[in-house]
């Protein structure tokens, strides 16, 4: 090992040591992605009804990389993350142990987890399109197609392509329309674009808001959370849009996923799938719609009455792998365009 790498390797292991106490080393530890807010309600339920600790590292970025190079000394248990190509990048750098649990492979659908085990969605996000309420004319929109047509010039905000959200839905399009159209689909998105894409997704709702544009493409649980934020300002974002539940008459709305998988080097396999099977629970699933407004992988759950408010719609029934497998192409088109 080289001077550098092997300083590195140093600094990982001290970072995981000082992070996770020793005496909680025989519990469970999560690298997440996802906020430790959105995560907690989970943990606490976990932890009350098997008296187990949980510690959680969070970021953004970087998991993936850490996890190697920590390698068979790494604390870690479980891996949360969102968006398909992300959980695929853990798969493809073998830092996931493939699982065995009928109870896993019996709840959730056989499109939304790995045919080798090592990967399970928990939840479910629609990408929707969100409309102005004061334009009448926007009833014309029924499809992500449709916001190709110039009649929409100057009226579309977006977030940047290469975000994974927007690369998803992309790799939807590669998939179900081909490599060509969906060129030219982004190409002329683009071109009706009202600015140049920036900001998240809630940014484009402000938009929408500010009067800046009249569409966007949205996470479907962002206008809960603005919907319910505890800021004022962003419940009249939330007030100015209505949500349009994409391809009802062909092939259903794009749908992406949340989920994760066990460590390659989890010292505690067994309750790590526990853990698992328990985010797959009638109360975790039922957690998932009311709190983050997500819809969950189990479809004997009933929706939160919220979520059924929006809408029931149909679902794109690409594998969901398929946005892994299509990210580099996806990527390829936002280049060209410039989206
Ligand atoms: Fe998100």
């Amino acid at each position: 090992m080289c001077k550098t790498k092997y300083l590195r390797f140093l600094f990982f292991i001290l970072i995981s040591v000082s992070v996770f106490p020793v005496s909680a080393m025989a519990d469970l530890n999560i690298y997440s992605h996802r906020q430790p807010f959105l995560i907690k309600p989970f943990i606490d339920i976990y932890e009350s009804k098997t008296g187990n600790k949980v510690n959680i590292v969070y970021s953004s970025k970087g998991l993936a990389q850490r996890l190697k190079a920590e390698g068979e000394l790494s604390p870690a248990d479980i891996i949360l993350t969102v968006d398909m190509a992300r959980l695929a990048v853990y798969a493809d750098k073998d830092l996931l142990a493939p699982v065995s649990s009928d109870l896993l492979n019996k709840t959730i659908p056989q499109n939304l987890r790995d045919t080798e085990n090592k990967w399970f969605a928990f939840s479910k996000r629609a990408r929707v399109i969100a409309v102005s309420k004061t334009s009448d004319d926007l009833e014309l929109i029924k499809d992500y197609e449709d916001l190709a047509d110039p009649i929409w010039k100057g009226r579309i905000c977006s977030r940047p392509g290469s975000h994974v959200y927007n690369r998803g839905l992309l790799a939807s399009l590669i998939y179900n329309n081909g490599y060509d159209a969906a060129t030219s689909w982004a190409k002329n998105l683009k071109a009706n674009f009202a600015r140049r894409p920036q900001g998240n997704d809630r940014a484009q709702i402000k938009g929408i808001y500010e009067g800046v544009c009249d569409i966007a493409i949205i996470n479907h649980y962002y206008f809960g959370k603005l919907k319910f934020s505890e800021n004022p300002e962003h419940r009249e974002w939330a007030e100015s849009v209505r949500l349009i539940f994409p391809n009802q008459d062909n092939r259903g709305t794009h749908i992406n996923i949340s989920g994760g998988g066990v460590a390659k080097y989890s010292k505690n396999k067994e309750e790590a799938v526990k853990f698992l099977e328990f985010l797959t629970s009638d109360e975790a699933q039922n957690l998932y719609s009311s709190i983050n407004f997500e819809y969950p992988i189990n479809e004997n759950i009933p929706l939160s009455h919220e979520l059924e408010n929006w809408g029931i719609f149909s679902q794109d029934s690409m594998p969901i792998v398929k946005i892994a497998d299509l990210a580099p192409v996806s990527q390829k088109i936002i280049d060209i365009v410039g989206w």
